[in-house]
């Protein structure tokens, strides 16, 4: 696998991880794309397609002149289709063509990268004249109030998450760039630039809470040195099992803009 900052790389259960981020994410994904208006012959290119479910969902709207490249540093998830292009890809290192594609889409890849901004100017290129970026991010800055459980139990959710956003902050994670990259695409030339965001509850079982949990697996040694304790961290597993227990998920965003005519 390619050498890149993202704080997940090389870690155990990737599958269950992008599991869960699927069933969180892609409906509020899906909408978005759907509002762009994707016509047949469209190139499209989704960057850190992980499993693969966006590019899916991607290739089946489009003809048999049309094509989305599915890059990843480890495109092994992505699935056999017709017009879909899986290719090894770091975004970070790696070229794009120049003024190729219609849309290009990415989802929780920018977030993590430290060259962001630099990676903004290359998708720039690398569309046509009038083409579109839509980004999905979050914004783990935005308070994840819980709303069902009691008050040892939102500790413990405060906790956690803030031990979370850490890890992922010194990995080099931007943690407000769900908001941010709105500023960002602009200074990088973007027109037209719109971002909307959708927060909602999640109970203990949901995808949300798996991803939660999952997610505590994945960086639970780094998650040991921020002070969080094994005890804290089994609790924590517990309660993201437990119907009774509610709390805001994270803010996703999605930011859209154009390459200028
Ligand atoms: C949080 S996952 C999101 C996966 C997918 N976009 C989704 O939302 O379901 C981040 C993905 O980005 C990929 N990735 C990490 N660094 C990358 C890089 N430098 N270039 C391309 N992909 C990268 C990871 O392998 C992983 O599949």
């Amino acid at each position: 696998m390619t050498r890149t900052a993202y704080a997940f790389a090389g870690k155990a259960s990737v599958n269950e991880q992008l599991r869960a981020l699927t069933d969180a994410c892609d409906p509020f994904t899906r909408a978005g794309l759907d509002g762009i208006g994707i016509q047949a012959d469209w190139q499209i290119l989704d960057i850190g397609a992980g499993s693969g479910t966006v590019a899916t969902w991607l290739a089946d709207r489009i003809g048999a002149d049309g094509m989305v490249t599915a890059t990843d540093i480890d495109p092994s998830r992505i699935p056999a289709h017709p017009r879909i292009t899986a290719v090894p890809h770091n975004v970070a290192a790696d070229p794009l063509p120049d003024g190729y594609y219609d849309l290009i889409h990415s989802r929780l890849v920018l977030i993590h990268l430290p060259d962001r901004e630099q990676i903004l100017n290359k998708l720039l290129a690398a569309l046509k004249p009038g083409g579109s970026l839509m980004l999905h991010e979050f914004d783990c800055t935005a308070r994840r109030t819980v709303v069902g459980g009691d008050a040892d139990d939102a500790a413990l959710f405060d906790r956690v998450i803030t031990g979370i956003n850490r890890v992922l902050r010194t990995a080099g994670a931007q943690l407000d760039w769900g908001i941010a990259a709105h500023t960002a695409m602009t200074q990088a030339g973007f027109v037209d630039v719109a971002t909307d965001a959708s927060m909602h509850s999640c109970r203990g079982g949901d995808a949300w809470a798996n991803l939660a949990a999952v997610n505590t697996m994945q960086l639970h040694e780094q998650l040991l040195d921020t002070g969080l304790t094994v005890a804290d961290l089994e609790r924590f597993r517990a309660l993201m099992a437990a119907p009774d227990f509610v709390a805001m998920s994270y803010l996703m965003t999605r930011t859209l803009g154009r390459r200028p005519q």
